[in-house]
């Protein structure tokens, strides 16, 4: 297994050009199901889910084809073709390596009239149940029932438009019935639906296949279902979670980096919360500037919300900004539980933090010192590079398989604006 080792103490500076999102282009992968023709992908990352869901589609009977991009700017092209699909089992194997493949069940549901998916099981970060995705397809009319671990839906004569009210937000169940409603016959209204960017993304590339949707970057979505979908040509939003860990390496490393392609609005609680903590943030005509001096970041609170709020997925990062910071930082996990299993390792690096529930007290070191520690889980795993820019001597990351799934050659990005990191392979 591979391992990552960096050298602490090096401030960074020039430019990190920002991939496209995993959590974006994952959905819209999945989509290329709802069509007999071609979805053209562009700017997609490279990265190991974004390659097991290409190969959960053929297994589908997709045919996909596969262009790499020039250099670390440029993202790679994919031709997604469900002519006809072959076969709507996604194994257990499958689902739970990766989470996301369980967003093929909408799809191939709508489109295919039945489909056999695994269901996720436990995850490390949570419970992470799918009782959201499977009631939002049975108000469009699907027969759901479970066997051995599978979700086995069918629709045999379509899907039907319905009034969806979910009692809490869900990114992944808003995609569901978003992708699902877009070949039901009449209107589904989706309530209380999740905002994340990424969502608005997926719909604007159903418009593009010709579904009818309003409602956009709103809790409430309108769908019109249509009897097909067509190709289409689309580019994947930029990755607002590899922008804002690369914006807290700056607050934590120091020093002058412009992360090309990052948009405020799509990261602007984390931007505050920098500016707050000390470090400079400036819009410019490619993307974000920040830059930091070599002081101590102040200790600021935060607390995880749905969009627009603070991202679950950037928590573990910035709790490792705070473990440097001057004072101390109550830091609220609201959407998983168990999302702190970087606390032990941040530990092993000499940071001070007490776990209480959902609730992280982080008492601010003056220094960290570089050990060897463990990737737990994939945004887990990134704040523990992020402390070993910051730590005294060497840190060595292991099992940074985790990483790969979901940061867009991290070693590389991050060497290119001065950081002492190389991967040794095994
Ligand atoms: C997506 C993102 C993940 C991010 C999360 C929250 C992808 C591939 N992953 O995950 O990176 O951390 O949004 O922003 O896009 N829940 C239920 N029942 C359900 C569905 C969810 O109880 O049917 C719970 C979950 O356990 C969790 C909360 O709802 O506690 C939010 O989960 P959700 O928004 O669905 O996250 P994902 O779509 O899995």
């Amino acid at each position: 297994m591979d391992r990552i080792r960096i050298g602490g103490g090096r401030r960074l500076s020039g430019e990190i050009p920002i991939s496209g999102a995993k959590n974006a282009a994952l959905k819209l992968m999945a989509a290329a199901l709802l069509t007999a023709e071609p979805l053209h992908l562009a700017n997609i990352p490279r990265l190991a889910d974004v390659r097991a869901m290409a190969e959960l589609l053929k297994s589908f009977g997709v045919a996909v084809t596969h262009t790499p991009g020039k250099g670390l700017g440029e993202g790679d092209t994919y031709t997604l073709h469900a002519a006809a699909i072959t076969s709507s089992f996604a194994s257990y194997d499958m689902v739970r390596k990766m989470r996301a493949s369980f967003q093929v069940l909408a799809p191939l549901l709508a489109r295919h009239g039945e489909a056999k998916v695994s269901l996720p099981g436990g995850c490390a970060i949570g419970a992470r149940p799918v009782d959201l995705h499977l009631k939002a397809l049975e108000a469009l009319g699907a027969q759901v029932t479970l066997e051995d671990g599978y979700v086995i839906a069918t629709a045999k004569s379509g899907l039907h438009g319905a009034r969806i009210e979910f009692p809490f937000v869900s990114v992944g169940a808003t995609e569901t019935a978003l992708m699902a409603a877009t070949l039901a016959r009449g209107e589904t209204l989706i309530g209380n639906a999740a905002r994340e960017p990424e969502i608005e993304d997926l719909a604007r590339c159903l418009i593009a296949m010709g579904a009818k949707i309003s409602g956009m970057g709103t809790s409430r979505l309108t769908v019109e279902g249509v009897s097909s979908l067509h190709g289409a040509s689309w580019s994947v939003m930029h990755d607002r979670i590899e922008a804002g860990t690369y914006a807290i390496a700056v607050a934590i490393a120091g020093g002058e980096v412009e992360l090309l392609g990052a948009r405020r609005d799509c990261i602007a609680p984390l931007l505050d919360l920098l500016e707050q903590s000390g470090t400079d943030t400036r819009d410019t005509n490619r993307g974000i500037a920040l830059h930091r001096n070599g002081a101590r970041p102040a200790s600021v609170d935060l607390t995880t919300a749905p969009f627009p709020g603070f991202p679950t997925d950037l928590q573990a990062q910035f709790m490792a900004l705070m473990t440097v910071g001057e004072g101390t930082s109550v830091i609220r996990e609201t959407i998983f539980e168990n999302r702190f299993m970087h606390v032990p390792e941040l530990g092993r690096l000499g940071a001070d933090i007490r776990v209480n529930g959902d609730v992280a007290t982080v008492r601010g070191v003056p220094k960290l010192k570089g050990a060897p520690v463990m990737a737990t889980d994939l945004r887990a795993s990134s704040s523990l590079v992020l402390a070993g820019l910051v730590a005294e001597g060497e840190t060595i990351v292991n099992r940074v398989y985790h990483l790969d799934r979901g940061f867009d050659r991290l070693e590389e990005k991050l060497r290119g604006v001065g950081a002492e990191i190389v991967r040794e392979k095994e």
